[in-house]
């Protein structure tokens, strides 16, 4: 059965995005491990960064099944149909449940019940799959606890700057109260990554800050905090745009790959799936 991972923190453009889609390439290619990535995020960025931007713009113009379905369709029906191999002509297993901004309109909708239907359609499909791993939108809602629902980690990424560490509150807040209404679920968080940041020597006094901060806030709670870090490179989002993870972006500079290879490895460890 597939390890269900979900990247979140309520505050955005922290990396949440960037992480899953590297760590799911990293996974599926250099681990050999089945991977499904779900976008979760009206905003699809997810979705853009593994199709490409025209061939996602041209599957909702398609009307090519999304997340959204999963909500509005008998899970058996469906199942099969939202499912994309995004692996290319490699030989890995690397899906993914792409989203659409409609998914907004679902949670405004009471009968739609998300909260049960996303881990009633992921036991469906888990015996395919060794890792699944959900990109959760930056703001709580009821995708947030359809996705605590589904998990059985949490990861954070979280960029070191200013309120860098505003949303970890938000989140504990969140997660405890989720977490005291479901007893009988095993859900914790297998830590925080700290990505977007420079290296050590050159860290600002600003990123040196907020760093503490967040680290303060980890221990309080007795959250791990990575010991890697992924580094700030202008090739994640230029491999972002180009369908490519950063360990297959040629220019990148090798520290800032073997970092993320570490950091991957590591992650591997925190959600037991090494
Ligand atoms: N390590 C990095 N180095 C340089 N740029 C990065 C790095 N990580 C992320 N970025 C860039 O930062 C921006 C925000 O990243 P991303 O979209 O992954 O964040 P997010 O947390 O998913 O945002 P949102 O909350 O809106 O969903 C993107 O433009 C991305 O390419
Ligand atoms: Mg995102």
């Amino acid at each position: 059965m597939a390890t269900v991972v979900s990247m979140i923190n309520m505050k955005g453009g922290v990396g949440k995005t960037t992480l899953t889609f590297n760590l799911a390439w990293y996974c599926a290619w250099k681990m050999r491990l089945r991977v499904l990535a779900i976008d979760l995020d009206p905003q699809a960025n997810l979705s853009q960064y593994f199709m490409g931007a025209e061939r996602y713009l041209g599957h909702i113009q398609n009307k090519g099944y999304t997340v959204v379905d999963i909500f509005h369709t008998p899970i058996l029906s469906v199942a099969g149909k939202c499912i994309y191999d995004v692996s290319y002509c490699y030989n890995i297993t690397l899906d993914i449940v792409a989203s659409r901004l409609e998914l907004a309109w679902n949670l405004i909708d009471p009968k739609c019940k998300i909260e049960e239907i996303l881990p009633q359609f992921l036991s469906a499909i888990n015996h395919h799959y060794d890792l699944i791993i959900i990109d959760c939108a930056p703001t709580e809602s009821i995708l947030t606890i359809a996705a605590y629902k589904s998990s059985r980690y949490v990861i954070v990424p979280v960029k070191p700057e200013f309120l860098a560490a505003i949303g970890l509150p938000l989140l504990a807040k969140s997660l405890n109260n989720y977490c005291s209404k479901n007893k009988n679920q095993k859900l914790e968080i297998a830590g925080i990554i700290f990505n977007d940041q420079n290296k050590d020597m050159y860290m600002s006094p600003e990123e040196i800050s907020s760093c503490r901060s967040v680290r303060n806030i980890a221990e309080n709670y007795g959250w791990k905090v990575f010991e890697n870090k992924v580094y700030t490179s202008r090739f994640f989002p230029r491999g972002s745009r180009e369908r490519q993870p950063i360990f297959n972006t040629s220019g990148v500079y090798t520290t800032v790959k073997d970092n993320f290879d570490k950091v991957a490895e590591e992650f591997l460890k925190a959600v037991k799936l090494r």
